[in-house]
């Protein structure tokens, strides 16, 4: 798949994703490269039924069942959005991807890793993002940030976001040359700065 380059963005709810992909966004144009963005779950068409599932299905869902929609919205993100980006050399910014279901499922419901890592694997046909950001916070930040308007996800309680947390720090720690674990209690300037300084490297290094 190698031409453009893949960059996922990760951590518990509030970790403030949303403002660093913008800021990375606005950072790769300015220096003349073309830039897509995507999310998981739910980027577009499909996708958004899943998220909508996902997200606001009030019955019971079992985490096996959970973990198979992020999936099915992941193959559909890789092959309709992220493979055909890269293809044509451009830079591929995604809001959550494989991380997300090996810390909120893994971690999180408790689901076996290695079958997880597995899955994760067929979903995306063994793409792997070049460089991911997990942007880690404490809890009280994070429930704080969502306030009190909370989705199904985020309505799992603290010891669920604990364990998410420590999943984030644990495949940091397992990864560490693709996954780069930055302070996102810092203020907004001094993380994006590490984000570049982090994407720098990697084109250096290319
Ligand atoms: P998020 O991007 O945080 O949505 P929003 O910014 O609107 O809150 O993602 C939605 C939720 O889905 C979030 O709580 C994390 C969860 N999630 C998983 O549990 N597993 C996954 O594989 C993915 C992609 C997300």
């Amino acid at each position: 798949m190698k031409k453009g380059l893949f960059i996922t963005f990760e951590g518990i709810d509030g970790c403030g994703k949303t403002t660093q992909i913008k800021l990375l966004k606005e950072y790769f144009e300015k220096n003349g490269k073309s830039v897509v963005l995507t999310r998981e779950p739910g980027a577009k068409g499909l996708g958004t039924k899943l998220r909508e599932i996902l997200l606001n299905y009030d019955g019971e869902v079992s985490p096996n069942c959970e973990s198979f929609l992020f999936l099915a919205d992941r193959a559909q993100n890789i092959d309709i959005i992220v493979k055909p980006a890269i293809e044509e050399g451009k830079i591929v910014l995604c809001d959550r991807h494989i991380d997300s279901t090996v810390a909120y499922q893994g971690y999180g419901r408790g689901l076996d890793i290695d079958r997880i890592t597995k899955l994760n694997d067929i979903a995306t046909s063994g793409h792997k993002p070049d460089l991911t950001f997990v942007f880690d916070i404490d809890i009280d930040t994070s429930m704080a940030r969502v306030g009190k308007e909370k989705d199904r996800m985020e309505s799992a309680g603290i010891e669920f976001f604990k364990k998410v947390r420590e999943g984030y720090i644990d495949i940091s720690k397992n990864e560490p040359k693709r996954v780069k674990l930055i302070d996102g209690t810092q203020p907004i300037e001094n993380i994006h700065n590490q984000v570049i300084t982090e994407v720098n490297a990697l084109l250096d290094a290319e």
